[in-house]
């Protein structure tokens, strides 16, 4: 494949978007970018520096300040807010159930999708988040919408939490998750919504394997009708 794509993966909390597109990039040599993982950098800084998660302005002036940058490590990617290694904290359960509130602010996406689209304009790139597809890169080659059953995703991330040690409530992680996608889809400002051009993916009886061999598929079949 001699043209550097860019392939947008969009879908709700914990469908294996992150997962999926980790290993997808791996095979094609590209880049991968968690646009998440910027929102919850934000959410991060904004906690730290005490200012108030619906305060637009304010967040537009702090975003305008900070600088977030992803490092390739032996582990995975490292994420940074200015000089602060956040990767570990930007994963608690603190920021996970605030994020949302930080994402539905205009100013913070406007300023954070011009950096994704800053990130992916030589292509090459497979980024991931909500509104890729739709806002980000509406003309990327290849967009992916990916989508599991909430009580799926739920026991996914059960069973993530407790390999890392942490004990958590099944239904509580069930009703998080739909509070979460309800969030995620009713807010005003660039909702969770499938790209008319994007391929839906249901990974619910799927293994990562299988949803990455499909969406290689899409790709190669995408490239060479192009
Ligand atoms: O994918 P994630 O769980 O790390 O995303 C964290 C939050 O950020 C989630 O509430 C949705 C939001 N988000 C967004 O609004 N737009 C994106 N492009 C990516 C994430």
């Amino acid at each position: 494949m001699s043209d550097l794509l860019q392939i947008a993966i969009d879908g709700p909390a914990s469908a294996g978007k992150s997962t999926v597109a980790k290993l997808v990039a791996h095979q094609l040599g590209y880049v991968y970018c968690d646009t998440g993982a910027m929102y919850r950098a934000v959410t991060w800084a904004a906690i730290r520096k005490n200012i108030r998660l619906d305060d637009n302005s304010a967040l537009e002036k702090m975003v305008a300040e900070i600088k977030i940058s992803f490092k390739p490590s032996a582990d995975g990617q490292r994420v940074y807010v200015d000089q602060d290694e956040v990767t570990a904290d930007i994963r608690l359960p603190k920021i996970a159930n605030n994020v949302s509130t930080v994402a539905a602010q205009l100013s913070v996406r406007e300023a954070l999708t011009k950096r994704q689209q800053e990130i992916a304009f030589r292509g090459g790139i497979v980024m991931d988040g909500r509104d890729i597809g739709t806002t980000v890169l509406p003309d990327a080659q290849v967009k992916i919408f990916l989508v599991a059953s909430v009580k799926e995703r739920a026991l996914r991330r059960f069973k993530e939490n407790q390999a890392k040690g942490l004990e958590m409530n099944l239904e509580q992680l069930e009703q998080e998750i739909a509070e979460r996608d309800h969030k995620d889809s009713t807010r005003a400002v660039s909702p969770l919504i499938q790209a008319s051009d994007a391929v839906k993916v249901d990974t619910t009886m799927l293994s990562i394997d299988q949803v990455v061999a499909k969406i290689m598929e899409i790709i190669q079949k995408k490239a060479k009708n192009s």
